[in-house]
């Protein structure tokens, strides 16, 4: 294996800083498991955050990428795309919505839905429109999709943010019944049902169902971030699905490619017309490579039972943490479903990211005190009994010191 990675010691930095980075350089994976540039081997609880579905080159998506890149990678979207057409019938056969749009990323997702949104409202002659948007929410890192994140450090140095938002708590049923009665201009509901990068945080069942019930009252279109909760993570194809609900507009992203950018926003007969020809559009949206990408992403997973796997997996991983954390003070709660799950800590918690890849284990933490495991989906009970022997010690090691006051 080529190792081009290598960088020396002396060179100077040319990448913006945006990251805080591990020092470590990855070079290859097989499955669950990544290897750095000297030799080292993770087992990947990160997933590349909730993106890589088949783990690392998986033996079937190989060959179908390598065959699609010798045929065609990009044409534009100036010709008829049958490969779109091909993804996006399987996703609103999985969805039970109607119709897709294909884009590069979670936040482009969610620009196009924003924009049906507006669009929706001005369509009803609503000159003003105004969407609910979440504490503790995140929607990515355009200026639309920051102004929507309900996390105040992400806003900051990024104003003036744009306007049309109006913010509530998760699972407050009452706190949205009091937003309808106040704001004659709102025509969309925006949520994860899943909150990932705010801390794993999921709505209820009953709070889906309350909020598509109020949108229904109200002509609102429901609109689902599933960019980190969707494509079988939580043991279905979709985490709405586990409230029995439809949304009207659901942007994906991240596993849909298996690491491959792909980002798509999939609607309902509500929201499909929105957007004419001219009022929406990406030069990358939907190339071959991508739309392969996805599409044979969906059938491995099919063929390999890869959703139902993320259940099972996911339930033995829950039961380990519940298991080796049980009476460990500092815990304040492991949750989450299927291979999406958190274990809030009741101290930040940072450091645990340096301390697990010197462990040999990739994990992220979100929100300052939640440690996030979201590995590839075809992960083992043997590798999450792997992944718990490597991170509850940590866990408890940090723990067993008194919290900085
Ligand atoms: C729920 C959710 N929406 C949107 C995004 C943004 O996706 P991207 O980073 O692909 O723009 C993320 C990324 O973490 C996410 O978790």
């Amino acid at each position: 294996m080529n190792a081009p990675e290598k960088i020396s010691a002396n060179s100077e930095p040319h990448v913006m800083t945006t990251y805080g980075r591990l020092p470590m350089a990855m070079s290859y994976g097989r499955g669950c498991w990544v290897w750095d540039t000297d030799g080292k081997k993770y087992l990947d609880g990160l997933g590349g955050i909730a993106v890589n579905t088949l783990g690392h080159a998986h033996p079937k998506l190989v060959p179908a990428l390598q065959e699609q890149i010798g045929r065609l990678i990009h044409t534009s979207n100036y010709y008829a795309a049958p490969l779109q057409e091909q993804l996006a019938a399987k996703l609103c056969e999985l969805s039970g919505l109607t119709n897709a749009f294909f884009c590069n990323s979670g936040l482009e997702a969610n620009e196009a839905a924003l924009k049906i949104a507006r669009k929706f409202g001005h369509d009803k002659g609503i000159d003003f429109p105004e969407v609910i948007v979440y504490e503790k929410a995140f929607h990515g890192r355009s200026i639309a999709t920051l102004s929507a994140t309900g996390n105040p450090k992400i806003h900051e140095g990024f104003g003036p943010l744009v306007q049309g938002f109006v913010r509530v708590p998760l699972n407050d049923v009452a706190a949205m019944e009091e937003v309808a009665q106040t704001h004659p201009n709102v025509v969309a509901v925006f949520l994860e049902v899943i909150q990932g990068e705010g801390g794993v945080n999921p709505a209820k069942a009953e709070y889906l169902q309350a909020v598509r019930r109020i949108c229904d009252e109200h002509g609102w279109l429901l609109m689902l971030d599933e960019v980190q909760c969707g494509i079988g993570r939580t043991g279905k194809w979709f985490a709405h699905q586990w409230a029995g609900i439809q949304p009207d507009v659901m942007p994906l992203a991240k596993g849909l490619g298996s690491g491959v950018p792909v980002g798509a926003v999939v609607c309902g007969p509500k929201a499909a017309q929105v957007l004419k020809p001219g009022n929406h559009g990406t030069t990358f949206g939907g190339n071959q490579l991508a739309m392969r990408a996805g599409i044979e992403t969906l059938r491995i997973m099919e063929e390999e039972r890869v959703m139902e796997n993320a259940a099972h997996t996911g339930a033995a991983l829950l039961a380990a943490l519940h298991r080796e954390l049980a009476g460990v003070a500092g815990i304040v709660e492991i949750r989450g479903l299927g291979l999406m799950l958190g274990i809030e800590l009741n101290r930040p918690c940072g450091e645990l990211l340096g301390r697990a890849a010197d462990a040999g284990l990739l994990i992220s933490v979100t929100a300052d005190r939640v440690v996030r495991l979201v590995p590839p989906l075809i992960l083992s009970v043997t590798e999450a009994e792997q992944i718990v022997a490597i991170l509850c010690p940590l866990i408890k090691e940090l723990l067993a010191v008194p919290p900085h006051p």
